[in-house]
């Protein structure tokens, strides 16, 4: 395990999810996401290999995910990031353990993949969201209220929601668990590396939806770093890691740093962060 890279707010290391995960004292973690690999035969570096049998990578997602649930706080959050294949597994995995509660299965909507014979298309990425104990620490609902639409041009309502107009939130819509207005990664400039980076929209509402700044925000499978851009972004404090090289991570910390990384335009009324109160200071929460 290597301590790759450090910030005020955060430790990026380059580490095995499990060797990662054992390092972090019991109930310090206030939001788990995990985006692991899916088995699909996908390479990603030099260590590690994405084609299992189906029984191996079970057995070792329920390691790392039984070490999610001893990291994470009461209350705390945990979402895993996955093809539906692999979360209806997880899913009973995790409704075993006393301490979880479910909380939803989010739909992430994708591009349409090829016809596969005999199955319908794949159309979404699921992500399970659990809470350890009853109660949510953090359920910040109003942080990621979707922008009522309205047009730029008149600035008058682009939809009648049904003539019930008058009843919503002016601050917003709710949100759903079907995530269909993620912009997919797909331009050059916001690529820091060529295999599976997410949309940062994803971690964002991840983050604003059961975090406050400060709390502690864990990813060991980071990749290209999008969690730990995020969190930094949003001033919490993370704890990231992944088996292969994190260069592309760190360039992307760097180019934050410097005010040159590419903007993403959010989904979320997102609150900025609040840079003169001191939380850059903070220690880890470890
Ligand atoms: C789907 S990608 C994650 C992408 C990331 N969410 C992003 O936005 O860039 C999965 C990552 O898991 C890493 N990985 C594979 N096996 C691992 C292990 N045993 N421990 C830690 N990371 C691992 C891979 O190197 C890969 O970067």
């Amino acid at each position: 395990m290597r301590l790759a890279h450090t910030t005020s707010l955060g430790q990026l290391y380059e580490a095995d999810c499990l060797e990662f995960l054992k390092s972090i004292d019991s109930g310090t973690v206030h939001t788990f996401f995990a985006d692991p690999p899916f088995n699909l035969g996908k390479k990603y570096g030099r260590k590690g290999s994405d084609s299992i049998s189906d029984a191996q990578y079970l057995t070792w997602s329920y390691a790392w995910l039984d070490e999610a649930v001893r990291v994470l706080g009461p209350g705390g959050a945990l979402f895993v990031y996955n093809l539906p294949k692999w979360l209806i597994s997880y899913g009973n995995h995790l409704n075993s353990k006393a301490a979880l509660s479910f909380k939803h299965w989010i739909a992430i909507d994708k591009a349409h993949s090829l016809p596969i014979p005999n199955r319908l298309s794949p159309s979404h990425y699921g992500m399970l969201y659990y809470i350890k104990g009853e109660k949510p620490r953090v359920f910040d609902r109003d942080a990621v209220r979707i922008p009522i639409a309205v047009c730029r041009h008149c600035g008058r309502d682009i939809k009648d929601y049904g003539g019930h107009r008058k009843y919503l939130n002016p601050k917003g819509l709710n949100l759903s668990d079907v995530w269909d207005d993620i912009p997919p990664v797909r331009h050059r400039k916001y690529k820091y590396r060529t295999p599976n980076e997410l949309a940062p929209q994803i971690l964002e509402r991840v983050i604003l939806l059961t975090t406050r700044e400060e709390d502690v925000i864990c990813d060991p499978f980071v990749g290209g770093g999008t969690t730990a851009l995020v969190a930094e972004r949003l001033n919490r404090r993370w704890l990231c890691a992944d088996l292969n090289t994190v260069s592309a991570a760190i360039r992307r910390l760097t180019d934050l740093d410097n005010g040159c990384h590419p903007k993403w335009r959010s989904t979320s009324k997102t609150r900025l962060p609040l840079e003169d109160q001191g939380v850059r200071n903070l220690p880890l929460f470890r």
